[in-house]
């Protein structure tokens, strides 16, 4: 999610390196950052909200002593971004500081157990309750080593976490499972970060953390273990070649490749929401006499995506409107016994916080979604879900899009639970679907990211595309046409597919690129015939299918065939990733950025 570095050297000042190294890692974003070091058995911590330079000058943390430390730049999950809720985080005694990247599932009860045992948290975070829970198990006589392995045994969720104690004030603890962790090792000493591109100026001898294994960093070196049982692991270092600009994004050529390929690790996070957050939000849409969804952009083909899930799973009618448009279209309808869930990436587009402006002063509820811990949005709603899909740096909205889809799905099962309208079996085949939703993301992305670029390669001359869906579909055909609109610019239509004949199907002809979305499931039949129509009339036909759906593929004259098993109900986070990457290559193609497309910004903050 944010940024990490720790370090223990021979010569010099820890803190300036670790400060140096967060600023590598500003680029992934983030909302507060602390440094801890170790000086004559003391341990030192300072932290607070802000950016690196303003809160290293204004507390004077370059002047911290010290041989041996670490940092953090938080992306808040848990815990609006606040002096007390930044990281380092302590224990009980004062005596063991941990950073941390990621999201603890079970954090709740591992604080309710703590409190019980008379432990006092002073931050609404879910990471503070490691550091406790260290210190609970080094009473048992085991050293910082066999806590620290216990305590990530008991840990469900990702985690990138440093550890620096005054009882082992030689050496650096560093452990991982999902987020990102590298260590590395020079004449001078040894070190870790979230990303290579943080300690790239010290060494360029490193190794990458695998999920499930700790590192102990001394000034002789490193040893790596496993977290289930403490064994040894031989693992030789390799040398980085990359230089400074191309680590920052992890090799990849842009973020936005970068935050295409992240999406299975954030779609895990993503599933890994607070229940009683989840439980909240639910009550509320199921008490709603009527239910608004409303957001711009990518965040509206969220909600789009999102309506049909409630209706099919949970029979709820919710209506989708773009921010800009709600109170033009409902300001004098939505009222006391409405419900108004807007979903924001930033949590701070104008026209979306205007909208619930205007709804809150009519007296509804309103509930948010959003992926930025502490944004207006989070302050103004009644509830609010944070979707945690990490810092996203370009322009274009990709990770952030599957992340909002998976969180609606999530709200639409739990409140098909609460309605009782499926079957225990429904229930439980679409928790299960749910589940396989990141695979199912990865397996696409490895077996298809190459046909891609080829089929980029192949239509980079066509001057329109049309993207077309049935049903949910028309949602995903949506958001992949704004990705290739908002990264190459080509001017291209999406619409329902069922809608040519009423219009557009006049654009048609010769040669024509039409993409068509169309997963197995109801509206299958009926995309079989859209395709037809478009064909007739000389359309070329690129297809997003299920693998070994003959019946589409001989109808196309190009496809890519998805996984199989995914639900009509889920296919837009799965579906939606061939044409991100599809737009992505294009814009490569015709040498622009995709990062930083014209007239956009990440976020739209004025009318
Ligand atoms: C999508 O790729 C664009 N970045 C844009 O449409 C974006 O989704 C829209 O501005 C809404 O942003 P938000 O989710 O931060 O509210
Ligand atoms: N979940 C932790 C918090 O909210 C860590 C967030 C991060 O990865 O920066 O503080």
């Amino acid at each position: 999610m944010c940024g990490i570095f720790g370090c223990v050297i021979k010569d010099g000042q820890a803190v300036r390196l670790i400060t140096d190294g967060l600023k590598r890692l500003e680029y992934r974003g983030y909302d507060s950052i602390g440094v801890a070091t170790i000086v004559d058995g003391g341990l030192h911590v300072r932290k607070d909200k802000g950016k690196l330079e303003e809160v290293v000058e204004g507390l004077r943390i370059n002047e911290m002593e010290g041989t041996i430390g670490m940092g953090h730049t938080r992306w808040a999950t848990h815990g609006a971004p606040s002096r007390v809720n930044a990281h380092p985080h302590i224990d009980g005694s004062g005596n063991i500081a941990l950073i941390h990247n990621g999201v603890i599932e079970n954090y709740m009860e591992l604080k309710d157990e703590l409190i019980e045992k008379g432990h006092i948290f002073v931050s609404r975070t879910d990471t503070e309750v490691i550091p406790h829970l260290i210190e609970e198990e080094l009473t048992s006589d085991i050293g910082m080593k066999g806590a620290i392995l216990r305590v990530l045994r008991r840990l469900k969720g990702s985690y990138a976490v440093v550890v620096l104690s005054t009882h082992e004030p030689d050496r650096v603890y560093c452990a991982r499972h999902e987020s990102p962790l590298v260590i590395g090792v020079s004449d001078n000493g040894a070190f870790c970060a979230s990303d290579v591109p943080a300690m790239l100026p010290y060494t360029n001898q490193v190794s990458y953390l695998r999920n499930g294994e700790m590192a102990v960093l001394t000034l002789d070196g490193y040893e790596v273990v496993k977290v289930i049982d403490g064994s040894l692991v031989e693992r030789n270092l390799e040398e980085i070649t990359w230089s400074l600009e191309m680590a920052e994004k992890q090799g990849y050529t842009h973020f936005m490749l970068k935050e295409i390929y992240e999406q299975p690790e954030s779609l895990r996070d993503g599933l890994r929401l607070q229940e009683q957050y989840l439980n909240l939000l639910t009550q509320f849409l199921d008490r709603g006499k009527d239910v608004f969804l409303t957001a711009a952009g990518t965040s509206y083909h969220s909600c789009l995506a999102a309506s049909y899930i409630f209706s099919k799973l949970s029979r709820l009618t919710t209506i989708p409107v773009v921010s800009s448009e709600f109170i033009e279209r409902y300001g004098s309808t939505v009222g006391i016994d409405s419900v108004v869930l807007a979903v924001s990436q930033s949590g701070e587009t104008y026209d979306t916080l205007k909208a619930i402006d205007h709804a809150r002063m009519r007296a509804a509820t309103v509930l948010g979604i959003t992926n930025t811990v502490g944004s207006t949005l989070t302050r103004v709603s009644r509830a609010y879900l944070i979707q945690q899909s990490g810092p996203e740096i370009g322009v274009a909205a990709t990770k952030t899009f599957t992340s909002q889809v998976i969180v609606l799905s999530q709200m639409a099962l739990r409140l098909a639970k609460q309605k009782g309208k499926l079957s225990q079996d429904e229930l439980d085949e679409f928790e299960e679907k749910l589940t396989l939703i990141p695979s199912w993301v990865e397996d696409t992305i490895q077996s298809n990211s190459g046909y891609i670029e080829a089929l980029a390669e192949k239509y980079q001359d066509d001057k329109l595309f049309l993207f077309l869906g049935r049903g949910i579909s028309a949602a995903t055909a949506l958001e992949g046409r704004l990705k290739l609109l908002e990264i190459t610019y080509v001017p291209s239509l999406a619409y329902p597919a069922g809608e040519s004949k009423h219009g557009p199907i006049s654009v048609i002809e010769d040669g024509v690129a039409c993409i068509f979305i169309c997963p197995r499931g109801d509206t299958h039949p009926n995309i079989i015939g859209s395709i037809m129509e478009m064909k007739a009339r000389g359309a070329r036909i690129i297809s997003i299918c299920e693998e070994g759906d003959e019946e589409v593929k001989r109808l196309s004259d190009d496809f890519i065939e998805m996984p199989r098993g995914i639900p009509e109900e889920l296919s837009p986070v799965p579906y939606v990733v061939p044409l991100q990457l599809l737009a992505y290559h294009l814009a490569v193609l015709k040498e622009l950025d995709p990062d930083m497309p014209r007239n956009l910004a990440k976020s739209v903050t004025v009318p």
